[in-house]
């Protein structure tokens, strides 16, 4: 059967805590080998044709987690680029990162904007990772952008619709998803996408995200798939 595969998909990787904590390991551990599937999951969404994938990786909320776990999610990105970038390079693979970037501390930004910079000319898929993203704060910060091009008369009132907004958005050059899978367990949407999320199909595996691979991910896109087909 030939699968019909999203343009974008995205994926709120959650699970990985209760991961490690269920094989007696540390919740770190955990996000580490979240990283480690993340990898597959790219290899497998490359493999099924999938244009731009959208991986959830620190929400805005995650702050509030005890200091030791977030410096563990700070510091990840840099080895996680650091080893896996050659690899990304070799496939073509175009990063980019949704989310409020200035705020990070400098050693992760600056890997991230390097991991951009250094991508930007390849042409395969997308990867985009929503790195201390909150659904609520995008929209606030692209209505305050679009509040002050009003003062400053670069927009007319008149002429603020959806459209405009768009523009504004973290996700400015990227279409809307066509569908959102969280793993974990639990059917949240944790403040990921809300105003990109208003037409998407959303999909929730029990499937702790460090055991979630590529052979999952087909079955999910066939689930979808076949749903669409049974309603039609
Ligand atoms: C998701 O896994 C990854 C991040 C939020 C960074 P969790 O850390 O939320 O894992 P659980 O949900 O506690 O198992
Ligand atoms: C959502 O997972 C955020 C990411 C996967 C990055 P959380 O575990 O942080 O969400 P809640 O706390 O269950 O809503
Ligand atoms: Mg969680």
């Amino acid at each position: 059967m030939n699968l019909c595969v999203p343009n974008h998909m995205a994926i709120i990787m959650d699970g990985n805590g209760r991961w490690g904590k269920r094989r007696g390991l540390t919740r770190s551990q955990g996000h580490y080998a979240g990283a480690q599937a993340m990898e597959k999951i790219i290899d497998a969404s490359i493999e099924l044709g999938i244009k731009i994938l959208t991986l959830y990786a620190f929400s805005s909320e995650n702050w509030s987690r005890p200091k030791d776990e977030v410096n563990y999610l700070m510091d990840l990105p840099v080895k996680f680029f650091k080893k896996k970038l050659p690899g990304f390079m070799k496939r073509n693979i175009k990063i980019n990162i949704t989310g409020n970037i200035a705020e990070l501390p400098e050693h992760t930004k600056k890997v991230l904007i390097e991991s951009v910079d250094k991508t930007k000319n390849n042409r395969g898929i997308i990867v985009n990772f929503a790195f201390n993203y909150g659904g609520r704060d995008d929209i606030l910060q692209a209505v305050q952008k679009v509040i002050h091009e009003v003062q400053n008369k670069h927009i007319d009132l008149c002429n603020v619709d959806e459209q405009l907004l768009e523009h504004y958005l973290y996700t400015k050059q990227l279409p809307d998803p066509e569908l959102i899978i969280r793993t974990g367990g639990e059917k949240r949407i944790s403040n990921f996408l809300l105003w990109q999320c208003s037409n998407s199909e959303l999909y929730f595996s029990d499937i702790y995200f460090p055991d979630f691979n590529g052979e999952l991910l087909k079955q999910v896109i066939y689930d979808t798939q076949r749903k669409h087909s049974i309603a039609e």
